[in-house]
């Protein structure tokens, strides 16, 4: 092979090279782009079941602040407002000491602490035993609609097991005990941080 052929290859091989990288930066972004878009569809899904539209007349998914409410993470609040005012916010809360680790729910709430709506976000609960807390198993996680800290009052808030007013499942107490005792705790961080949360 002379010289000029090795350049040559070795300028085909470069040029290839170039491209499968441009090729491969284009789809990342095409990806990373569609991946946001859904993410964001499925937000606006979980936000509408939470929050009713008529608490809202804003774009609620745009309406943000992020606070580290719970540990060192930031805890984005999606505030809903009527004319200006906000009158409702949703916030994700992670809830621990699920049989099987962490529970993530979405919680709105309006603005003096009752609860608007609830539904579990992610969790890795025994299907058939845990898994009731979604709302596509059971209607559990809907009972919590329109209750507040003072309504049942505090030491009320648990399963009916520990002497609240909560249903277990059968044979199955630690998963709606970690729920109830996650969305208690995100009530009380919503009063005790509430004018904050409300940016009032
Ligand atoms: C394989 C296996 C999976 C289980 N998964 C769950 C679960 O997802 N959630 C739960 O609360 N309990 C689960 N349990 C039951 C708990 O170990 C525990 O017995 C129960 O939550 C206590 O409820 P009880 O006080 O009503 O008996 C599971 C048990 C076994 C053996």
């Amino acid at each position: 092979m002379n010289q000029q052929s090795i350049q040559y290859q070795g300028g085909i091989l470069a040029v290839i090279a170039l491209l499968t990288s441009a090729a491969l930066v284009i789809a990342n972004n095409l990806t990373h782009d569609a991946i946001e878009q859904s993410r964001l569809e499925d937000l606006k899904a979980f936000l509408t079941q939470v929050v009713p539209k008529d608490y809202y007349d804003n774009d609620l998914v745009k309406d943000t602040v992020s606070l580290k409410l719970q540990g060192e993470a930031e805890t984005t609040i999606y505030k809903g407002r009527l004319q200006n005012k906000v009158n409702a916010v949703a916030f994700e809360w992670t809830a621990k000491g699920g049989y099987a680790g962490n529970i993530k729910v979405i919680l709105g709430i309006d603005r003096d602490g009752k609860v608007l709506g609830a539904r579990v976000l992610a969790h890795n609960e025994t299907p058939g035993l845990g898994d009731k807390i979604e709302v596509k198993r059971s209607d559990w996680i809907t009972k919590f609609n329109g209750l507040s800290l003072e309504n049942p009052p505090v030491d009320k808030w648990g399963v009916k097991k520990d002497g609240g007013i909560f249903d277990q499942f059968t044979g199955a107490t630690i998963t709606p005990r970690a729920v109830v005792k996650g969305i208690k705790e995100a009530l009380q961080v919503f009063q005790a941080h509430r004018a904050t949360i409300l940016g009032e």
